[in-house]
This record gives C-alpha cells, sequence and structure tokens, in this order.
C-alpha cells in the first residue's frame, strides 16, 4: 500500500489560516484532483469542513474524526489515521491519499512512502503548518517549476519525494 501525503505549503511550511487555504492556484486545484481522481482521500474533519461541507466528486472521501456522533452524505467516517489506511487497503486501492490538514499530515509523516508537495514560492502567515521534510529521510524524486503568471499571484513547483 503506498501511502502519499498530497499538500501545497509556503516556502515556510505554512498550509492554512482560520481554517482556509493561504492562496488561490488553480493549477495547483487541478494537480490535485487529477492526481487524486478516482482514489480513496483522507482528511481531517476540519479540513473536510473547510470544503464547504461537500465531497470531493469521483474520490472516495474518508473523514478522521473524533467524534462518534458525527456523519455525513458520502463521506466514510473513521477514528484513526489508521482505520483509514485500513479501509482503503481493503478497499483494494494500491494507494491512498493523504489531504491534510496539519493535524493529519503530521501524523502520517511517518507512515508515508511518498509526499506531492507544491512548494508554493511565498511566506505567508499561517496558523496550520506542514511538517519539516527531513532530507536524511526523504529524497526529491523529481520537480516542475512554474513562475508566477495570470491567475498565479505565485510561483510554484510541484515536487514529488520519496522515501529513502
Ligand atoms: N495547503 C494544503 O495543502 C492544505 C491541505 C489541507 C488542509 N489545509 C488547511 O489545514 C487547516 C486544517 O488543518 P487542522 O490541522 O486545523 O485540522 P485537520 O487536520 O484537517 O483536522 C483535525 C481534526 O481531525 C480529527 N483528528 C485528528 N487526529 C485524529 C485522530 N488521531 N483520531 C481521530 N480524529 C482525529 C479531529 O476531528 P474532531 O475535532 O472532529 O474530533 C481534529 O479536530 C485549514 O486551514 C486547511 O485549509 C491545507
Amino acid at each position: 500500500m503506498i501511502v502519499s501525503l498530497i499538500v501545497a505549503a509556503g516556502n515556510n511550511n505554512a498550509i492554512g489560516k482560520d481554517n482556509q487555504l493561504l492562496w488561490h492556484l488553480p493549477k495547483d486545484l487541478q494537480f490535485f484532483k487529477q492526481t487524486t481522481w478516482a482514489m480513496p482521500v483522507v482528511m481531517g474533519r476540519k479540513t473536510f469542513e473547510s470544503l464547504g461541507g461537500k465531497p470531493l466528486n469521483g474520490r472516495i472521501n474518508i473523514i478522521i474524526t473524533r467524534q462518534t456522533n458525527w456523519s455525513h452524505e458520502g463521506v466514510v467516517v473513521v477514528h484513526s489515521l489508521a482505520d483509514a489506511i485500513f479501509y482503503a487497503k481493503e478497499s483494494d486501492y494500491k494507494e491512498v491519499f493523504i489531504a491534510g490538514g496539519g493535524e493529519i499530515y503530521a501524523q502520517a509523516l511517518p507512515k508515508a512512502n511518498k509526499i506531492f508537495l507544491t512548494r508554493v514560492d511565498a511566506t505567508i502567515d499561517g496558523d496550520t503548518f506542514f511538517p519539516e521534510i527531513d532530507s536524511s529521510d526523504w529524497a526529491l524524486a523529481n520537480e516542475v517549476t512554474h513562475a508566477p503568471h495570470e491567475k498565479h499571484a505565485f510561483g510554484f513547483s510541484f515536487q514529488t519525494w520519496l522515501r529513502k
């Protein structure tokens, strides 16, 4: 089972503030959709609610919460990260995508084999962060850089990191 983290983080590893993203980068949203399409996507309850209460279409949405009475139409509810990964594995998927937020990334990083990191070339004040990627554990396997341009206020790089 490949456990992949997928995230967009600024130069200071900020990923969000007030339960919202810090930027609007249409090409990154497109990359996220293409990469996760038809696959299981795991999110913390707060990230799911930040989407406006609508599950991501075309994907299995697995939501992690400690609340035993929380439910939402169109999503699978679990109570631990291990159960989320187990659900994806039992459903015969070869890869599961962990899509945040900060709490879930921190718990998932030690279990991950792969990170799809969009490094946004901006240092924005945030209240939620992605953990530091330790280069003794992780190798940068691929990187495609985009300069800022129309509709994209910041430059960004699509990076793929693999566990060494
Ligand atoms: N830039 C990006 O790529 C990106 C991606 C995703 C999210 N974000 C941002 O990240 C922020 C949200 O992140 P966050 O850290 O505040 O919240 P989060 O990780 O999305 O969700 C936290 C919630 O997950 C549940 N949870 C966490 N650990 C658990 C465990 N071990 N067992 C059971 N349930 C557990 C709890 O839900 P209950 O409280 O219901 O128990 C907890 O309150 C937002 O600003 C969002 O926009 C950014």
